[in-house]
């Protein structure tokens, strides 16, 4: 995972967003494809503690796929930066399951800071809610926040055989792909319309990824 100044893998210095510009707030309940609803939401600060509870249930595959490293546990410097964020450079949302309020995945774009147009993506989905759509839905909800701060490309490095990455991101156009050995970076242009299925205008999805 590369470490620019702001990068999805939370070496940043955490600075990014407290107390700075706030875009505007997503609460939106989504329909995953077995029907469960989940709600997908702006993380907040005080999001830090259940990121750190989340972080601990991820396989060691999934761990590794999203942050190239299994650690031991989330470091206080990078709860810090997951959590506290502008919603404008760097935007993260949550997907949380209504009945335990537990959090099940989380998506993220930092914006670049040589291209303002661009931004890294970076997802992860609790492994037991993995293949039902939660995914797709964070996603969605997040490409439709990026063209909103004017994010047109979209990329994420990926391990080159992490074909759950790249089949999620080819639901929203075509992904070019850029293999350097074990690692991919994968780059979706964001369409004029950012789903490529749609949902309502109340964030209630109308089909899952699998519909
Ligand atoms: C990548 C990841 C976020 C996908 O989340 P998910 O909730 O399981 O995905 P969804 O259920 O919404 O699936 C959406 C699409 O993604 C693709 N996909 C998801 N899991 C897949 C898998 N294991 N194998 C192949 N394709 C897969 C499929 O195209 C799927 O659509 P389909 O079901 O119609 O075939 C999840 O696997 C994950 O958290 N992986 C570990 C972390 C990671 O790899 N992060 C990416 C690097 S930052």
């Amino acid at each position: 995972m590369p470490a620019p100044e702001r990068s999805a893998a939370g070496d940043g210095d955490g600075e990014t967003g407290a107390g700075g510009r706030s875009g505007p707030s997503v609460w939106e309940d989504v329909a995953l494809s077995d029907g469960t609803t989940v709600l997908v939401r702006s993380v907040e600060p005080r999001d830090a503690e259940e990121l750190a509870a989340g972080y601990q249930l991820l396989s060691d595959t999934s761990a590794y796929q999203r942050f190239f490293a299994i650690l031991p546990r989330l470091s206080p410097q990078q709860l810090r930066f997951f959590t506290q964020v502008d919603h404008h450079d760097h935007e993260a949302l949550g997907a949380v399951a209504p009945e335990t309020g537990q959090g099940v995945g989380i998506a993220r774009f930092i914006r670049s800071d040589t291209d303002p147009t661009s931004a890294e993506l970076a997802i992860a989905v609790a492994d037991d809610w993995q293949r039902r759509g939660v995914g797709f839905q964070l996603l969605r909800t997040l490409l439709r926040r990026a063209r909103e701060e004017n994010v047109t490309t979209i990329s994420a490095e990926v391990l080159t055989d992490n074909s759950a990455l790249l089949g999620l991101l080819r639901h929203f156009g075509p992904v070019d792909t850029e293999v350097s050995g074990t690692t991919t970076t994968a780059t979706l242009r964001l369409p004029r319309t950012p789903t490529s299925s749609g949902g309502s205008a109340t964030g209630t999805a109308r089909r899952g990824p699998r519909s």
